[in-house]
């Protein structure tokens, strides 16, 4: 085994050779059989490679932050969010968002965006936090995380939009609880998204695709609660599992996809395909979208009748961005848990359970804790219902990744949330497979989930590689 970081593939003269590349020229270093061109072009290349990596983190950073990809046609032009948000004072409609209230509705706000004086006044106690007119400031800071308000000339908010950010990010509350810096990628199991978008005045978008009143949409959005969405809903038009609880899921990470194969809690696709179902069909931003799958009317009503299988917007605002948001949401690791939550001896007897007597490890395969291949189940194979599964193409359930599981113990585990603790989805398999542990074992299992980040999939900053894969120079 050997580790690329330890690896130590240049020699001092491959080294030499690099500096008259990087001044645009080459020298004569002694050597110049067929092997040393070779490597030279090889060293040539992979500076272009370095670059390109860092170019796309750097532009996927700012998409997956900061770009609505024109969805505030949707959330402000449509649905007029921004005037619920700025109140009657500010030429909107109804009482306004207070900071409090927004804080409370689970919405996050980014303190290196505030400017030096407001976090003085924060420090200090100046700052009214039950007055909307501090909202509109913090929205005019482009501080609260993953969404964005528009000014006009004389500082009046005219519309609104959201980013990916607003589901997958949260704060460390560094500052105060729900302020701090920016976690990219963690879900935000705060948030409540139906509420905030029960707020607007104007729910005809959705009255119109759901063909419901706007009192039912309204009771369907209050339905969900902090941490989940629907996204099936305007696919199929189904609120509600059969015994009457929420058709929403849980907001998943966006953190630890890399080697992944297919994402979402039904395996809708992999990272690319679901960037573009969700920016064009859920944010609504403006752009193509392609699958056939959504055709389907038996299983898909309302996509198959507005035709979501194959959107084409004027202007193309998403596809031109989906490469470096990928890159990006890859080069996300997922976290590791913080020291002293857990209990280490007994997460490494869980370890051993885990690939042994619990027999977890024949689907959530280490260090990838899914499946290398189609990582995707019947609801018998996990013991559970079929409806979520059947509101996707596959019928299935995709096995879920669970490095750094920790980061989301609020809202419960699975997709709907129905185990509230581990130790519970624990009691579930034990059941199911006929496991037998003892409740040593499963205290044990529990230990070792809460200690699974990104270390334990060899991304400490080193790569596990069985032999080295860079060319030797001779
Ligand atoms: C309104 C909240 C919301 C927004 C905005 C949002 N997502 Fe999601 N995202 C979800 C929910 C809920 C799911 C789970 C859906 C399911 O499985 O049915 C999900 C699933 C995902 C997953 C799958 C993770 C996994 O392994 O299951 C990824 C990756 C993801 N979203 C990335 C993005 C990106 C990138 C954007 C911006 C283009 C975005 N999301 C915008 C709520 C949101
Ligand atoms: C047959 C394959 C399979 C086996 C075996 C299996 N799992 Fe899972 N696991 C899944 C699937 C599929 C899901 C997703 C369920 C859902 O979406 O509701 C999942 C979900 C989970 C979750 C919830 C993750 C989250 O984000 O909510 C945990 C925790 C988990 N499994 C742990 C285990 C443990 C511990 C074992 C061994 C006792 C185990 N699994 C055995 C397939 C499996």
């Amino acid at each position: 085994m050997k580790r690329i970081k330890d690896a130590k593939p240049y020699s001092i003269c491959a080294v030499l050779l690099l500096i008259p590349f990087l001044l645009g020229f080459t020298l004569p270093c002694g050597d110049t059989s067929p092997v040393n061109d070779g490597f030279e072009d090889l060293m040539g290349f992979y500076g272009e490679i370095a670059s390109n990596a860092d170019e796309m983190i750097e532009a996927g950073r700012e998409i997956f932050r900061f770009d609505t990809f024109g969805d505030e046609e949707f959330w402000g032009g449509q649905l007029g969010l921004h005037r619920a948000i700025a109140g009657r004072r500010f030429g909107g409609v109804g009482p306004g968002l207070t900071p409090n209230k927004a804080l409370e509705l689970g919405l996050k706000v980014d303190v290196d965006a505030l400017p030096e004086s407001l976090v003085t006044d924060l420090q200090q106690g100046r700052v009214d936090l039950d007055d909307p007119a501090t909202t509109l400031a913090l929205l005019k800071s482009d501080a609260v995380v993953g969404v964005t308000g528009f000014f006009d000339a004389d500082g009046s908010i005219e519309s609104f939009g959201i980013q990916c950010a607003l589901c997958h990010s949260t704060v460390d509350d560094a500052f105060a609880p729900g302020v701090g810096r920016r976690l990219d990628g963690w879900a935000n199991r705060d948030l409540n998204v139906g509420a905030i978008i029960a707020l607007a005045p104007n729910l005809q978008a959705f009255t119109d695709v759901l063909r419901v009143d706007e009192q039912t949409v309204r009771s369907v959005l209050n339905s969900w609660g902090p941490g989940k969405f629907d996204a099936i809903l305007i696919l199929d038009g189904k609120a509600f599992q059969p015994d009457g609880t929420s058709g929403a899921t849980l907001i998943p990470p966006a953190f630890g996809r890399t080697g992944v194969n297919l994402i979402t809690w039904t395996g809708w696709g992999s990272v690319p395909y679901w960037n573009a179902f969700v920016a064009n069909l859920e944010m609504h931003g403006k752009g193509t979208f392609f699958d056939p799958r959504l055709n389907d009317d038996e299983k898909f009503p309302i996509a198959a009748r507005e035709g979501f299988g194959n959107v084409r917007s004027d202007t193309d605002r998403i596809t031109p961005k989906l490469a470096a948001l990928h890159f990006y949401q890859l080069s996300i690791p997922a976290p590791d848990p913080p020291e002293g939550s857990f209990d280490s001896e007994a997460a490494k007897r869980g370890e051993t359970l885990f690939s042994g007597k619990a027999d977890c490890a024949r689907c959530h395969v280490p260090p990838l804790f899914v499946e290398p291949g189609w990582n995707m189940h019947t609801p018998e194979e996990i013991g559970i219902d079929a409806f979520q599964a059947n509101r996707s193409p596959d019928g299935r359930y995709r096995t879920a990744p669970l490095k750094g599981i920790w980061t989301h113990m609020e809202g419960g585990f699975f997709h709907d949330g129905r185990f509230a603790i581990l130790l519970d989805v624990i009691e579930h398999y034990d059941e199911v497979f006929s496991l037998q542990l003892t409740n040593d074992e499963k205290d044990d299992l529990v230990e070792y989930l809460k200690s699974l980040g990104s270390k334990d999939s060899g991304s400490d900053g080193t790569v596990a590689v069985d032999s080295p894969t860079w060319p030797e120079k001779h």
